[in-house]
């Protein structure tokens, strides 16, 4: 019989992989395996018959990777499950910033006890316009899973999109996307675009690196988008580029405080997985990937 813990709810087409070989126990101490969604295990004590981690999610920096690795724990993440879920809200995240979608329903909000509210709201709604997404540039920074169906997507929208990833080659990213143009450096990616996406995982190498001097190659008025990890960006560089103008817009889903109220800032509080389908998603593949560990020594997904 097999123990698994859920440091986080996770969803029910998860747990019911288990079947009656496992039984679901209330301390992470006394499991074989854990399930964890963003709970950080980092301070966690390790109890002596854990034998295997899985993140239902893509990112890992919740889990201390050194630690798993001294005690040979495995760990495991999902993916792609989620990355529909994180690609729409993405485009999203775009639409927003090129359409002042949220200013014209605070108008509305604020003015609905107004007499003649359509009447109104064409004198108002002025203030509210826009650009449109078609025919400028997107540049995608990581051609992962996440990465390459926002390039793709974004070409449905008439976008001209840039892709950089130092990890795929031109060729590998061509089979990924034929509809994108592969820049040979992020600097010819950051002079190019008006949008510009961030899809790596937090790495020593990727940390603060839309930092002052990247924003100094940009475009004056970019949009950025960083739907990936906060620690990508340095925020004073965004909030000055903000203030200046140099930064248009920028959107993110991590709720980074002292970003949240600088005009031109949209924050979304981590929802990129949140939709029913992601949820399902990885917790059906964390499941498995347990099972397949522990029942058959796997550690590839398959
Ligand atoms: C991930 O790491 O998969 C994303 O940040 C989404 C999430 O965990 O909610």
């Amino acid at each position: 019989m097999y123990k698994y813990h859920c440091l986080n709810p996770i969803a029910p087409v998860g747990i019911e992989r288990f079947d009656e070989n496992y039984v679901r126990v209330e301390s992470p101490e006394e499991a074989d395996a854990i399930l964890v969604r963003s709970a950080s295990m980092h301070e966690m004590e390790f109890g002596k018959d854990l034998k295997a981690v899985a993140r239902a999610g893509a990112g890992v920096n919740n889990i201390p990777l050194e630690k798993c690795a001294e005690k040979g724990i495995v760990v495991f993440n999902t993916p792609g499950a989620n990355a529909n879920g994180v690609k729409e809200l993405v485009l999203a995240g775009m639409l927003l910033a090129a359409r002042d979608i949220i200013g014209g329903i605070n108008w509305v909000q604020e003015h609905e006890e107004d007499g003649d509210l359509a009447k109104e709201a064409e004198k108002a709604k002025k203030a509210f316009a826009g650009r449109e997404l078609d025919g400028k540039k997107l540049g995608v920074i990581g051609l992962g899973a996440i990465g390459v169906r926002v390039a793709n997507t974004a070409t449905h929208l008439g976008m001209d999109v840039y892709g950089y990833d130092p990890y795929v080659s031109v060729d590998a990213a061509w089979q990924l996307s034929r509809n994108i143009h592969h820049a040979k450096t992020v600097d010819e990616l950051y002079k190019e675009c008006d949008y510009i996406s961030i899809h790596v995982p937090a790495l020593d190498s990727t940390k603060g690196m839309i930092n002052r001097e990247a924003i100094s190659l940009m475009k004056k008025g970019v949009t950025i988008l960083n739907f990936a990890r906060d620690v990508l960006v340095d925020s004073e560089a965004i909030v000055d580029g903000l203030l200046s103008g140099s930064v248009k817009r920028y959107v993110t889903d991590f709720p980074t405080p002292e970003i949240a109220g600088v005009k031109g800032a949209i924050v979304i509080p981590h929802l990129g997985a949140s939709t029913e389908e992601s949820e399902d998603n990885c917790a059906k593949m964390a499941a498995k990937a347990l099972r397949d560990y522990l029942e058959n020594g796997n550690i590839s997904h398959s």
